[in-house]
């Protein structure tokens, strides 16, 4: 077996289904590519093909395959779902969702493309989301594997804090226009409110190493540059990143998740940021206990929230998590860290009315 060869004449299709299996994706390539040139192709070569390119790491042959396939079949359900697989792989989930709903249309009975659906709605972040799609598959092959979807997705929705996929998808997809959104519609004034924080509790300090959590786009970064010795940023966004990059404010940038990255050895800092930042996370123990290892003595952990009108936090209806002040109060004392100020401010809008929130100094004896 390990050298045969597709030939045409012995049911090249079902032979090339059983080559992709063995994981021969060469093979595979190399007889329905003859296929394809011999003009003896249909729409299952062309998905056979984008499958074995995708298996080969042909990312971009495979995409231009399963896009043009797509095209060539625009009414056929299976066309639509070669290409959202594609795209899937591709790690581009909007357009994959979107090819997986297109299929899903034409044939709502389209198991695999319900599946898959899911799975990218996992991978999002979208945890409610890809339950739903799981909930309405009647069986699925390989079970297993869809009650391992279905055990990431639970996890996901019980964990006290926004998964890093959904903060990541959901912020490369605000990134282009995320300046102009926050200080137009939004009103966003986090960075203002910190800065004002600061002066109060840390007046006349300059010459500083600063870390940004959640930099974004740099908007905290950009208030605090002037007492800034050196300022550096983590986002889990790539996209913001890059925006923030082009600030030419930060020494060093990173893609990194706050409660992983704070938790790993490295640099100190004489004040850290978290402007807008910390409503991603709902318990915020990792997050003050890593700060705490992450601040110089005498050193200051500057950050917003929302405010949770009972005791502890709690997940809005934006996906926002707020927190009550006598959680923020304990968590610092928790963390071993003191409590330099809290205000009641106001950090952004919603619908054009102030949110309720607080802005909160701590400090590293
Ligand atoms: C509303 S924006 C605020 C950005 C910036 N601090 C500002 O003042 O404009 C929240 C940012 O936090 C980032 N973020 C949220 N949760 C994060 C986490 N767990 N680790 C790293 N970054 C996170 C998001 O990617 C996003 O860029």
């Amino acid at each position: 077996m390990a050298n045969a060869r597709l030939e045409v004449d012995e049911e090249p299709l079902s032979r090339a289904e059983g080559l992709l299996a063995e994981g021969r994706f060469a093979e595979v390539r190399d007889a329905l590519t003859t296929l394809l040139a011999e003009g003896r192709s249909g729409l299952m070569t062309r998905m056979l093909l984008a499958r074995a390119l995708l298996g080969m790491g042909e990312r971009e042959k495979a995409l231009e395959m399963a896009k043009d396939t797509a095209q060539i079949y625009p009414g056929i359900a299976a066309a639509a779902l070669s290409l959202g697989e594609t795209l899937l792989a591709a790690g581009k989930l909007p357009l994959a969702i979107a090819e997986f709903q297109r299929a899903l249309r034409s044939d709502p009975d389209l198991v695999q493309a319900r599946f898959l659906l899911g799975c990218a709605w996992l991978e999002a972040g979208e945890a409610e989301r890809a339950l739903s799609e799981f909930a309405r598959l009647q069986a699925y092959e390989p079970a297993d594997l869809l009650a391992q979807k279905v055990g990431e997705a639970q996890t996901m929705r019980q964990a006290p804090r926004a998964s890093a996929r959904y903060v990541q998808h959901l912020f490369d997809q605000f990134s282009s226009d995320y300046d102009a959104r926050m200080l137009g519609s939004l009103a966003y004034r986090g960075p203002s409110i910190l800065r004002e924080l600061f002066a109060l509790v840390g007046a006349g300090r300059d010459g500083l190493d600063i870390l940004d959590l959640g930099c974004g786009t740099g908007l905290a970064g950009a208030a605090f540059a002037d007492v800034a010795a050196r300022l550096d940023g983590i986002d889990l966004s790539p996209q913001m990143i890059a925006k923030a990059r082009a600030r030419g404010l930060y020494a060093d940038l990173a893609v990194a998740d706050i409660e992983s990255f704070l938790a790993s050895d490295g640099r100190t800092y004489d004040l850290i940021l978290a402007a807008d930042t910390l409503v991603y996370l709902g318990d915020l123990t990792p997050t003050l206990v890593g700060v705490r290892g992450r601040l110089k003595p005498g050193g200051f952990f500057l950050f917003t929230v929302e405010k949770a009108e009972g005791d502890g936090f709690e997940l809005g209806p934006k996906r926002r998590w707020r927190h009550a002040e006598d959680y923020l109060r304990a968590a610092a004392a928790g963390a071993d860290l003191d409590l330099a100020g809290l205000l009641a401010a106001s950090p952004r809008n919603e619908a054009n009315m102030p949110v309720d929130g607080f802005a909160v100094a701590l400090c590293l004896r």
